[in-house]
């Protein structure tokens, strides 16, 4: 039996996301803003990069603690080279079950099958919009929607389950939930609506930008009648529905509106080998170092307990009960 190590909220550290590059190919405005992610922007270098040796290592402590799951993020992660090669070593880790990756799906049509046969177990794709006009605006790189829906297609063939992520922005693509709604609700794909967050510095955020969780449920359940359905796992980010014809479902991932920070056992890892206990963290603890001057895994082992058992995050939480914000990390640094 695995003992779990608790947070002052007795959250046990579990579900495990690492950020393996803070490259992307878009530039999505409410993300990575091409005023601020320009030509001159330096991001890391490779060798400030966790090798997959050190990434490796890292899951195999935190499987002895009850990890699971590990969701692969970015920036984009299918720029990092060879990741067929990382979820197959991943996979392989004693006491890991599910292994995902959160991406663009630009490049999961040259790497989907590969990805598949690796034993990656599913894919959550990002994509804001149907129409071009929208999306070309949105991804802040004139990218069509087409790119994106043929990497969803590929992921399909080759057997990878498949949720969509869209994030919702009044102003900016509000007028995309119900073409969205009804584009997947014929595919049979689970789209999930998140609502606008106030991660980083430069994204623009206020209340008026968000439009919440009833907003979105009620615009889809007038057109496309829904009910609610039980979640997945303890947890589980999203808030789920399905159509009451049974034809797919669709989740609303509601952290300004109704936190969910009470349940929350995500450990975050960024690049650069930096752990972050909450998306909305102002400072990382670095356990590159350690690894790069050969600590052994009990010096590691006790720092991470010491780390998560002083966790008091709860940022959303607080957020609604207006506690003042802090500079906070930027999410392509950190992995979302
Ligand atoms: P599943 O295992 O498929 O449920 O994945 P997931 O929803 O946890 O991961 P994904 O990378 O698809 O994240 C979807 C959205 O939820 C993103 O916008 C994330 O930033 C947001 N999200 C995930 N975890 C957290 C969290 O701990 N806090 C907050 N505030 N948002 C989160
Ligand atoms: N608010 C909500 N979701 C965001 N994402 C990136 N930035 C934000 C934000 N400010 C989403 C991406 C991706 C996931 C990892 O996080 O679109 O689906
Ligand atoms: Fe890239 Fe995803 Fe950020 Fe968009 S949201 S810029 S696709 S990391
Ligand atoms: Fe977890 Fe922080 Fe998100 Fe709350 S705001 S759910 S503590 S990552």
């Amino acid at each position: 039996m695995v003992e779990y190590v608790l947070d002052k909220h007795d959250r046990p550290m579990k579900d495990l996301r690492i950020s393996v590059i803070d490259q992307c190919n878009f530039r999505c405005t409410y993300c990575m803003p091409a005023e601020i992610f320009g030509d001159d922007y330096r991001f890391m270098p490779e060798s400030e990069l966790l090798s997959f040796d050190e990434i490796i290592r890292l899951v195999k402590i935190f499987a002895q603690f009850g990890t699971e799951k590990v969701r692969i993020t970015g920036g984009e992660p299918l720029m990092r080279k060879n990741m067929d090669q990382l979820v197959a070593r991943i996979k392989q880790v004693e006491g890991i079950q599910d292994v995902a990756i959160t991406t663009n799906a630009v490049f999961l049509v040259k790497q989907a099958k590969k990805l598949k046969e690796a034993g990656l177990d599913r894919v959550n794709i990002s994509l804001d919009a149907i129409e071009d006009e929208v999306f070309k605006e949105t991804n802040g790189r004139g990218i069509k929607t087409k790119p994106v829906i043929k990497g969803i297609e590929a992921a399909r063939e080759a057997g990878l389950p498949i949720k969509i992520n869209m994030v919702v922005k009044k102003g900016m693509n509000e007028d995309q939930i119900l073409p969205m709604a009804r584009y997947f609700k014929q595919t049979g794909d689970t789209l999930r609506f998140i609502e606008f967050m106030d991660v980083g510095n430069h994204n623009g955020w206020n209340m008026d930008t968000v439009v919440s969780k009833k907003e979105i449920i009620e615009q889809i359940h007038k057109e496309m009648p829904l009910e609610p359905v039980d979640p997945q796992y303890y947890g589980e980010v999203a808030n789920r529905y399905q159509y009451e014809d049974g034809s797919a479902e669709i989740g609303v991932i509601s952290s300004v509106t109704d936190a969910f920070c009470s349940t929350c056992t995500r450990v975050r890892l960024s690049a650069d080998g930096h752990l972050f206990t909450c998306l909305f963290a102002s400072v990382g603890y670095d356990i590159r170092s350690m690894l790069r001057d050969d600590e052994p895994d009990e010096a590691i082992i006790s720092r991470l307990i010491h780390i998560w058992t002083k966790r008091d995050d709860q940022y959303s939480i607080d957020r609604k009960n207006g506690k003042p914000t802090r500079k906070k990390i930027e999410m392509s640094y950190i992995g979302g």
